[in-house]
């Protein structure tokens, strides 16, 4: 375990097991259909990818990247586009790529900007999900893991862009980011 990390909530075994289950639960969900997978960038890189390949059917996939927490431990509730997607959206069905959905500002920014861009079905699937930071009213078709109102880490979620490469779910020692021990 990395020297930063209070402890592991989520291991790596239960990752790729939760993947399988959820790659498989898709497959049937789009089987015989062409979706769009749209990652998050950059914290689903590591969850879109292992998903993706339990996943049985057809799949296109391309990358937003939006970020609205900058270096900080809280979200600015400002979504910023960092990168568009290349595919036109009107008609396609979206399946959504998060790692968390802490505040769902975010999630919702996307969403009605897909709306808006006329998809054709929008849905989302996140590995984790933080229930008590919501402020915004959205919910995921598909969740990996509920996490608690802590700030996780690892598997592609960051803290000042460290720890993303992690292959577990960790909480990060308080010292780290300024609290109490
Ligand atoms: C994080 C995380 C989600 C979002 C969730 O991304 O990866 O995309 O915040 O928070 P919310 O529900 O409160 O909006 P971040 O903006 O830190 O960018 P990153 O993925 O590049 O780390
Ligand atoms: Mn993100
Ligand atoms: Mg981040």
């Amino acid at each position: 375990m990395h020297n930063d990390i209070e402890k592991v909530l989520i291991t790596e075994e239960e990752i790729r097991n939760k993947c399988k289950e959820l790659g498989k639960q898709l497959a049937e969900e789009y089987d015989g259909k062409f979706p769009l997978a749209v990652g998050v960038l950059k914290g689903a890189m590591p969850f879109m990818s292992d998903i993706l390949r339990y996943t049985d059917c057809h799949v296109e996939m391309d990358f937003m990247d939006v970020s609205s927490y900058g270096n900080e431990t809280r979200s600015s509730g400002e979504v910023k586009i960092v990168k568009d997607l290349n595919t036109k959206v009107e008609g396609r069905d979206l399946l959504i790529i998060e790692d968390i959905i802490d505040s769902g500002l975010t999630l919702s920014y996307l969403v009605d900007l897909f709306k808006y861009r006329k998809a054709k079905s929008i849905k989302i699937v996140t590995l984790l999900d933080k229930p008590e930071g919501r402020t915004a009213n959205i919910t995921a078709d598909m969740v990996g893991f509920h996490v608690p109102n802590e700030f996780v880490v690892g598997y592609g979620l960051d803290y000042a862009e460290k720890y993303r490469n992690l292959p577990y779910i960790g909480v990060l020692k308080p010292k780290i980011y300024g609290g109490e021990e």
